[in-house]
């Protein structure tokens, strides 16, 4: 399984056939990464990160951002050597073989389709607020929310009181799997389009929040510490960290586009690190306006954003009329409504409901992509990869993709989700790291169009980053990763270890002959 290694040589030989029209820029690239990554992290999660952290979650959106540029860094070396589709799998394919690739492939179900329900459960929350300030409508609580999840003893344990399920959340997942199996692709004009909004919208939140801050608000600095308090999992400085990483998700968008590339070397770094750069001062900005001008007023010290003890709180605060930014499901509209802004809080509200579904949409076209690609290879039933005769689209995948998106996002909040989708991008970063160090020693002498700088720095420094930030979530989404990689072998072994046509001698490579082309970046 190990020796199961697919030849570079005819990976690349396949790209080479494939031999996309060089065609974008660095300003393209950075426009690329920012519509991917700015999303439900920012507009959402800000408020669990305060619950966590308090003021102090300005250094874990810091942490979060140089543990992603570091793993950016070994990606693009990757991604320029070997362009094609498939993203870390493909990677991993030709560098550790089969099995390692067949578990990063696993792995990255977490990260994209899994990531996907996290941002439709983000969207849910702006739809909600939309409608409760334009039109005074509230959803029961029972069908705007799913239920909160604890283990008891080690067992997942649901608690319904804080809802049942999250309509707007499944319909939203629904619209987004029908335009996907119609063939929608996002043009790289309604992404600068959505970009420019989403940048509009957090320039207006730091425009009328910075006037207003307060530096009493900054005190406590860090109610949980950097690690959370005895007892605590995934609390701190530290945890909220590893839970804000999620908002820097979606760069690899830039990574995978380097065959596109008009001179790689010098464009994919700029366009990584340049979105990365943009994103994480927007995010340093708007944590601390939101902070800074309402305070982070976390509940009582130490209870996880996630848990049935928080909502109770939060619902005991909401009855009493205080409803503090760490219960908001819409916490940047809920700080500017709480400054007396409440035209620009509904304006931002239309930006998230706007410019989310763009990020739903590019996450569930990676993940039908990897399952498209990893069908092909024998590895899932190839009947997945089956293209719709009218509107060529690998339908049946989408489909299946669609369906497993909106049954988590129905039934987990969203920062569970978030949690859970990091556990597997630290994984699939982490074995990018491991792959870049492997190739470096195994075949130095390899054209890399891009070189990660001082990669015996680099590398471990962003194998570790990835380890540390995942030992640091909570129990529970850490251990859903071991979970459910030990479901990825026995799949592996039930099927992919017998159909895989590396192992049967089939095929080198095809990796991605006939996939469809990538969301975003069409003309
Ligand atoms: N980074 C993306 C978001 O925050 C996934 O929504």
């Amino acid at each position: 399984m190990f020796g199961r290694v697919k030849s570079l040589d005819a990976i690349l030989a396949t790209a080479e056939k494939k031999s996309l029209h060089r065609s974008l820029g660095p300003l393209q690239l950075t426009l690329l990464g920012v519509g991917a990554v700015i999303g439900t992290g920012i507009f959402v999660l800000t408020a669990a990160a305060a619950q966590k952290a308090g003021p102090g979650m300005m250094w874990s959106f810091v942490i979060a951002g140089f543990i992603c540029a570091v793993a950016a860094l070994c990606y693009s070396e990757l991604a320029s050597m070997v362009p094609v589709s498939g993203s870390a799998y493909t990677y991993s394919y030709a560098v550790v073989g089969e099995l390692l690739a067949w578990m990063v492939g696993w792995a990255l179900i977490l990260e994209y389709a899994v990531a996907a329900s996290a941002v439709c459960v983000g969207w849910s929350g702006y739809f909600m607020g939309l409608l409760k300030s334009w039109f005074g409508v509230v959803l029961p609580q029972a069908l705007s929310a799913g239920p909160a999840w604890t283990l008891v003893g080690w067992v997942p344990h649901a608690d319904f009181s804080t809802g049942v399920i999250n309509v707007p959340a499944i319909v939203i997942a629904g619209v987004i799997t029908a335009l996907l199996v119609k063939g929608t692709t996002e043009s790289a004009t309604v992404n600068a389009v959505l970009v420019a909004i989403k940048i509009l919208a957090l320039t207006m939140f730091v425009v009328l929040t910075l006037p207003v801050m307060h530096t009493s608000h900054f005190t406590p600095f860090a109610p949980n510490g950097w690690f959370g308090l005895k007892g605590t999992s995934g609390m701190g400085i530290v945890g909220a960290a590893s839970s804000i990483f999620f908002a820097y998700v979606g760069f690899d968008a830039v990574s995978t586009a380097a065959e596109e590339t008009k001179n790689p070397q010098r464009n994919v770094p700029i366009g990584l690190l340049g979105s990365l750069a943009i994103c994480t001062i927007f995010y340093l900005l708007v944590a601390a306006g939101a902070v800074g001008a309402i305070g982070a007023q976390p509940t009582a010290i130490g209870i996880s954003p996630d848990s049935a003890e928080f909502a109770r709180q939060c619902a005991a605060l909401t009855a009493k009329g205080a409803q503090p930014l760490v219960c908001s499901n819409e916490a940047l509209a809920f700080v500017l409504r709480g400054i007396n802004h409440s035209a620009a809080g509904d304006l931002i509200g239309i930006a998230a409901n706007l410019a989310l579904p763009s990020v739903i949409l590019m996450m569930i076209f990676g993940q039908t992509r990897i399952f498209f690609v990893m069908a092909r290879d024998g590895l899932l039933p190839e009947k997945l990869a089956t293209v719709h005769p009218k509107w060529k689209t690998p339908y049946i995948v989408t489909i299946f993709t669609g369906i497993f998106v909106a049954f988590a996002a129905a039934l987990l909040p969203v920062g569970q989700l978030a949690d859970i989708s990091n556990s597997g991008t630290l994984f699939a970063f982490f074995m990018v790291a491991v792959a870049v160090m492997i190739l470096r020693l195994r075949d130095p002498s390899r054209t890399r169009p891009f070189r990660t700088p001082l990669i015996w720095v680099t590398g471990p420094v962003a194998a570790a980053g990835c380890i540390f930030l995942y030992i640091n979530l909570p129990l529970g989404s850490i251990l859903v990763l071991p979970i459910w990689g030990g479901i990825g072998l026995l799949f592996y072994f039930a099927y992919g270890y017998r159909k895989s046509h590396v192992g049967r001698g089939l095929a080198d490579a095809h990796a991605d002959e006939a996939a469809p082309a990538p969301a975003s970046r069409l003309p």
